[in-house]
């Protein structure tokens, strides 16, 4: 199985940390997951030997978590949260409108491999559902007719240059705008 340096690399580490190798089977698993999508038998068996384990103890993890993938999702995988918070914001129906823009069933990937839609628990940002991610990037509030627009942005791969949405994560990277308040409170320090 090949992998990137950088996975190499990322994967020793990590064994590095703990006393004995077994105990870095997990975070093994997600290094090799985020690069080939999924978890293959070849996989198992890579992973099995790096941690001098038989690929049935990688196998019992590989099938326990619902997060560890077997097949690939999409090139575009889309989360949506179902949990009650968002759930009573609309999810339920933020998750049809995507399905119905992208052409695919939620826990599925679109027959062209394109997208992928997960319907999940908790996306731990309960206060501003629904919330969605696409790939890395976490968008909230979700809903309504701006899920509309949001579907068809992620159908048509603009999301990330559309100004409507900020994901959560570009907005962090925004330098903070100061505000009339904080602007008296230097002035008052000087
Ligand atoms: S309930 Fe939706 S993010 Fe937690």
């Amino acid at each position: 199985m090949e992998l990137s340096k950088d996975t190499l690399t990322k994967i020793d580490e990590v064994i590095g940390r703990y006393p004995e190798k077994r105990s870095a089977t997990l975070m093994v698993i997600h290094l090799v997951q985020d690069e080939q999508g999924c978890i293959t038998d070849e996989a198992v068996e890579w992973i099995a030997e790096k941690l001098e384990l038989q690929p049935v103890n990688i196998y019992e993890v590989v099938t326990f978590y619902p997060m560890i993938r077997r097949e690939p999702w999409g090139k575009t995988h889309v989360r949506v949260c179902r949990t009650l918070p968002c759930a009573l914001r609309g999810s339920y129906k933020t998750c049809r409108t995507l399905e119905e823009k992208l052409g695919v069933k939620e826990g599925h990937v679109s027959e062209d491999g394109e997208f992928s839609i997960e319907f999940m628990e908790c996306l731990a940002d309960c206060g501003k559902g629904p919330v969605v991610i696409v790939d890395e990037k976490t968008y909230e509030d979700v809903q309504g007719e701006a899920a509309e627009k949001f579907a068809e942005q992620v159908k048509n791969g603009t999301l990330a240059k559309d100004r409507n949405f900020t994901s959560y994560e570009d907005g962090l990277a925004k330098p903070r705008k100061k505000t009339v308040a904080s602007k008296k409170k230097g002035a008052r320090r000087k």
